[in-house]
């Protein structure tokens, strides 16, 4: 089973509902970069409400905090490692190629997850968390096809990318996922 993991897809895809079942059926480690921010808004701390304004408008947060949180903790994973919600763009993939190089852990497989809009919306209302309204539903929404989905391309032509169908129920989503990394 590989074990050194990306998921990638539009808000609401199931990137965090399978990285936890994968997670914890593998015993790998899950960073989910909106979990680990949203630690940090709970904390009440100065970096904390900063984090908070910009994720209630749907908004990426700093490169810079984001690879700052994402580095230390990879660098002390034992049996593997799936990364959720990170990279965002092209300049936190390739700042995650270089901090993989340097711990010579290479990147096994990116799972893309894929969903029409109108499912994911339906989904992200019915949850209810903060950033879950139209208005920020819309706004992540476009920011994830202008800044994330060029990604798709980028790990498609390093020959590691396999397409997944999200839009089935979760048990039949994570068979498909287990098989591809099988
Ligand atoms: P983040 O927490 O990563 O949010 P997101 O990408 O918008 O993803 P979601 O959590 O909404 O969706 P998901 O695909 O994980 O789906 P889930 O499994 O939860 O990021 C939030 C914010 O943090 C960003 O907007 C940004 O501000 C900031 N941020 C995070 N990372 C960053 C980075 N790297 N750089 C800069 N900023 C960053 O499922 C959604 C719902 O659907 C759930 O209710 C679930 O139960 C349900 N569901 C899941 N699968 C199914 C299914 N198969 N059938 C029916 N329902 C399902």
């Amino acid at each position: 089973m590989k074990k050194k993991l990306l998921f990638i897809g539009p808000p609401g895809a199931g990137k965090g509902t399978q990285a936890n079942l994968f997670c914890t059926k593998y015993k790998v480690d899950h960073f989910s970069t909106g979990d680990l921010l949203r630690d940090e808004v709970s904390s009440g701390s100065e970096l904390g409400l900063k984090v908070a304004e910009v994720m209630n408008k749907g908004e990426l947060v700093s490169d810079e905090l984001v690879l700052s949180i994402v580095q230390g903790r990879l660098i002390n994973t034992k049996n593997g490692w799936l990364l959720d919600g990170f990279p965002r763009n092209v300049n936190q993939a390739n700042s995650l190629t270089k901090l993989l190089e340097k711990i010579n852990q290479p990147l096994e497989a990116v799972i893309s997850i894929k969903i029409p809009d109108i499912y994911l919306i339906k989904r992200l209302l019915a949850r209810g968390r903060e950033d879950d309204n139209e208005e920020v539903i819309a706004n992540r929404l476009k920011i994830y096809r202008e800044k994330t989905s060029p990604l798709i391309d980028f790990y498609s032509k390093q020959g590691i990318l396999v397409d997944i169908d999200g839009n089935a129920d979760i048990d039949v989503v994570f068979s498909c996922i287990q098989k591809a990394l099988g």
